[in-house]
Order: C-alpha cells, then sequence, then structure tokens
C-alpha cells in the first residue's frame, strides 16, 4: 500500500510543455481514474510515477519515500499496457511467472505464488494453455496476473480494457474493482472513457491540455463541476452550457459575474403541453432529433437559448414537432468567464416559472 504524492511536476518534449505543474495526493489504497481527452497527458503522467520517463521539473513521493533518481524495477510499482503483450511461446504459467524472473525467488514458492495469483484472478483451469488460446479477456487477465505477482505497492494501468468488446469490458470493469477491493492496493488508472472513469473510480482526476482540471470523488465531479470543461466532460450526453445572453432572455436576473449557464440533460424535463410548473424555466421547443434508447430516450431540441439534449425515462413521445421542455432553476450551474463554476450563486431565486415562445 502507498500514496502517492505529485509536488509542481511538469514535463517538457522538446519545448512542447505536455504536464503542466501538477501538485495532486493520491490517496492510500484508491482507486484513482485519470480520465482525460487523447493527448491530454495521461501516459505521460503514468510513466513518471513508473520511472520510465523522467520529469522535467517537481518531484514524485511514493509511500513516503522521494523516488526522483530511481529506477522503475525499485519502485514497486506494477504497470499494465492497453498493449499487453504476453510471451506467445510461454504458457500462461510461464508468462505469470515471469514477472518473477530476476527476483531469485525458489522454484516452489514461485509456483505457490502463480497459483495463489491464478485462483484470484480466475485463470486457474488455465495455466497450461498458450496465450492464442485465450480470449480477450483471459489475456487480459493474465497480464494483471503478471503484474500482480510482484505484490507490488501500486499498479498503474493505461487503459488495459480498451482492446476488449463492450461486454467484456464491463465484465473486466467489474472484475478489476472486486480486485481492487481484494488487494487493497493503491491503484491509478487511465482511461479516456468518462462511464469506465465514473463506474470505478472513488477518486477522478479530470485532465485536460497537461492540468488538472478537477480532482474529487466521481459523484462530486457530476453534482459540482469545477469548471465547464469537467461539466461538459462528465456525463452522457455531456451538460447544456449556454452564454450569458441565451438565459437572459429566460431568467428574471442572472447575477453579476455569470458567464455561462449549465444544466445536465436529465434534469430537464419534456412535455407534449405546457405544464407551468414553479421554480421551473418553461420553453416552447422543437423536437429536431430522438434516439430512443430503451429504458431512457435523448432528443435534441431547439428553443431560444439554443440547440440542447434532453434525456427523459418516460415512455417516448412519438412525433416530432412542438414539445414544452422545463428546466429546474436549482438544477442550473453557473460559470464565471475564466470557465470556473460559481459558487454559492442560486440561480433558482428566480422564483416564477416563465412560459417562453420558440423565438
Ligand atoms: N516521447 C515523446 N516525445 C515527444 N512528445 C511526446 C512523447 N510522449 C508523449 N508526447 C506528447 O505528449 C502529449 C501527451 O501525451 P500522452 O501520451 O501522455 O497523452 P494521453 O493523455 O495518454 O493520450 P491518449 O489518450 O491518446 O493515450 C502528446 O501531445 C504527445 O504527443
Ligand atoms: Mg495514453
Amino acid at each position: 500500500m502507498a500514496e502517492i504524492r505529485l509536488e509542481n511536476i511538469s514535463k517538457t518534449f522538446n519545448e512542447d510543455c505536455v504536464v503542466k505543474n501538477i501538485s495532486l495526493t493520491i490517496k492510500d489504497g484508491s482507486f484513482t481514474v485519470l480520465v482525460g481527452p487523447s493527448g491530454c497527458g495521461k501516459s505521460t503522467i503514468l510513466r513518471m510515477l513508473a520511472g520510465f520517463e523522467q520529469q522535467t521539473e517537481g518531484n514524485i513521493w511514493i509511500d513516503g519515500k522521494l523516488v526522483n533518481d530511481l529506477a522503475p524495477s525499485k519502485r514497486d510499482i506494477a504497470m499494465v499496457f492497453q498493449n499487453y503483450a504476453l510471451y506467445p511461446t510461454m504458457t500462461v504459467r510461464g508468462n505469470i511467472e515471469f514477472g518473477l524472473a530476476n527476483r531469485k525467488v525458489p522454484k516452489i514458492e514461485r509456483q505457490q505464488l502463480v497459483d495463489e495469483i491464478a485462483g484470484i484472478v480466475g485463470l486457474t483451469d488455465h495455466l497450461n494453455k498458450k496465450p492464442d488460446k485465450l480470449s480477450g479477456g483471459q489475456r487480459q487477465r493474465v497480464a494483471l496476473a503478471r503484474a500482480m505477482v510482484k505484490k507490488p505497492k501500486v499498479f498503474i494501468l493505461d487503459e488495459p480494457l480498451s482492446n476488449l468488446d463492450a461486454k467484456l469490458r464491463t465484465q473486466m470493469r467489474t472484475e478489476l474493482i472486486e480486485l481492487h477491493e481484494r488487494l487493497g492496493t493503491t491503484f491509478v488508472y487511465v482511461t479516456h472513457d468518462q462511464v469506465e472513469a465514473m463506474s470505478m473510480g472513488d477518486e477522478i482526476i479530470i485532465l485536460n491540455k497537461g492540468e488538472v482540471q478537477q480532482k474529487a470523488a466521481p459523484i462530486e465531479v457530476y453534482q459540482n463541476p469545477g469548471n465547464v470543461f469537467a461539466a461538459e466532460f462528465i456525463g452522457q450526453p455531456p451538460m447544456n452550457v449556454f452564454g450569458r445572453d441565451a438565459f437572459e432572455s429566460v431568467l428574471e436576473e442572472v447575477p453579476e459575474g455569470v458567464s455561462s449557464i449549465g444544466f445536465r440533460p436529465e434534469h430537464a424535463e419534456l412535455a407534449l403541453e405546457t405544464r407551468n410548473v414553479p421554480h421551473m424555466a418553461e420553453l416552447e421547443s422543437e423536437i429536431v432529433t430522438l434516439e430512443t434508447l430503451g429504458a431512457e430516450t435523448v432528443y435534441k431540441v431547439k428553443n431560444r437559448i439554443g440547440m440542447m439534449n434532453i434525456r427523459s425515462f418516460s415512455t417516448p413521445i412519438p412525433s416530432r414537432g412542438t414539445c414544452y421542455v422545463s428546466i429546474p432553476l436549482e438544477k442550473l450551474h453557473p460559470f464565471a468567464a475564466d470557465g470556473s463554476a460559481v459558487p454559492d450563486t442560486d440561480l433558482s431565486a428566480n422564483k416564477e416559472a416563465v412560459l417562453h415562445g420558440v423565438r
């Protein structure tokens, strides 16, 4: 088990600063997920933690120890990559055992350890097979087992599920969560998939362009996004965010300092008739498209605020055409000009429900 601390970490490649002065603590025993768009610096951060890349500036502590000058093999970290190349000529047992190869562990002990780990990841019946006889999920488990035999203080996983199909990915997600609970080791997990981040992490770090946008528990990121980037990154479809002007025609008063306002597609309600509910801004709207997903329907609608997504769990409205969208005022998220959330701004002070025409 180990806490990881990054202090003023920067990384520059050919004068291009891809990680910008990041300071953060990854809690001992946590399942911390680094999430962000392609190229935002996720893998670079992992590689610096593992020691495969040297930071340009800053300090890294693992379990209270400064590891800046420590070789990867001395950091007590095991890393699982997206492309977890297994040795094709070795059996599953051989592949897992290989992680111990240069550790001078006695043979009997090695066998016991491999048996134990194989049991944990559900590979006991496959130990004598070669990788080409395994499914994608089983291969992924071999890669995990190979990392696990080292009994590391920290697991680092860089998009380990992205080669798997959707169903297997969901299954492996659950297995990884269970594995983490059983081992109690610190997991640092990288993904660009926000659903994966939300479902797996007990802490999420949202990155963009080499900078931390928000670090919080998933539910906190969802309920109180720290800025527009975090608000739009988490949630599917993403939060609807519009400029102050768009809302000025709908709300009685938009406080100073508020430059844009967002609300989640699932917090708005859609009806065929006007309802005039208090504490809701009601907008006459046109349904542009609708996606019926079974349990839910996602509508794209147009109204005087703009084009927005509405996610509804009621029976789908069969036809396109006019509808009424109600947005609860207490669910509005105000943001400042720099994109940061404006705390303690209660837009629900705009008490009255207002009906607005399409134009
Ligand atoms: N060895 C390198 N030399 C030069 N530039 C690099 C090197 N490694 C990464 N970069 C650059 O650093 C930036 C961050 O890359 P990184 O691989 O960390 O992104 P990422 O968040 O992991 O993206 P992805 O989701 O696509 O894997 C990118 O712009 C990339 O081109
Ligand atoms: Mg990457």
